[in-house]
């Protein structure tokens, strides 16, 4: 078990993800739950994936919406005790994040530009103009400087944002990996495994490259052979 992968349970529901838990055993200690699962009982499932099974849990359910609303709603999400929660990292909603998250051990993380973004999907969205690593950067210090525990970023980001003010003290946690040879899917801005760690990555999110392989232990046992100390 390497602690600095964390597979994406993208499934809709527990009965599948539940299967892939039991599979893997202790080949895997941190699992990422999101919005997919939701619908039929993905907070439960994170109670039993903690409970019972003795997991790391990030809920990844990239809030956003008023301050009121994202603290309360943390506020309630914290008895559950999540390891890492993912908010959006617009200032206001982090700092109300932070708020809601009180004393309670779960590190709030900022989305900084989705992985799956590139500079026309920004155009599209009405981004302001400038380069992506630009704006990702800047993304990155105003939720730090809101609070947050660390940032989700592109592996091809993390450079840069640990060059920044609090860079180096902040959570680092990365999707969009590919191993080599395998499908992008839908991210755009990917890296190896390898790579996202040596440019300073602290933790590694894969889904699809693990959950969609004939052979899942195959796929890890690769992804961890590969990754430096
Ligand atoms: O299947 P794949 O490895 O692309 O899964 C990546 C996971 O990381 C998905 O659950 C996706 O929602 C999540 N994620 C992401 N980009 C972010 C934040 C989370 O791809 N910025």
């Amino acid at each position: 078990m390497d602690n600095r992968l964390i597979l994406a349970l993208d499934y809709t529901h527990p009965d599948e993800a539940r299967k892939m838990v039991e599979k893997l055993g202790p080949t895997i200690g941190f699992y990422k739950v999101g919005q997919i699962m939701l619908a039929n009982g993905g907070l439960e499932f994170c109670k039993e994936l903690k409970e019972q099974y003795g997991k790391r849990v990030f809920l990844d359910l990239k809030l956003f919406d008023i301050g009121n609303t994202v603290e309360k709603a943390v506020m309630a999400l914290s008895a559950f005790q999540f390891d890492f929660l993912t908010v959006h990292g617009d200032p206001y909603v982090v700092e109300a994040a932070v708020r809601g998250r009180g004393e309670s051990s779960t590190k709030i993380l900022a989305i900084t530009i989705l992985t799956s973004l590139d500079r026309e999907d920004l155009d599209g969205a009405l981004y302001q103009n400038g380069d992506l690593d630009t704006l990702v950067g800047r993304r990155a210090e105003i939720a730090f400087e809101a609070g947050a525990d660390g940032v989700i970023s592109s592996p091809r980001e993390v450079g840069l944002i640990r060059g920044l003010k609090y860079g180096k003290s902040k959570l680092i946690v990365t999707p969009g990996i590919r191993p080599t040879n395998s499908e992008k899917d839908d991210q755009k801005r990917t890296l190896s495994p390898s790579e996202a760690i040596l440019n300073g990555s602290d933790y590694l999110v894969v889904g699809r490259a693990i959950t969609q392989s004939p052979d899942p232990m195959a796929v890890i046992e690769n992804i961890v052979e590969t990754l430096p100390p």
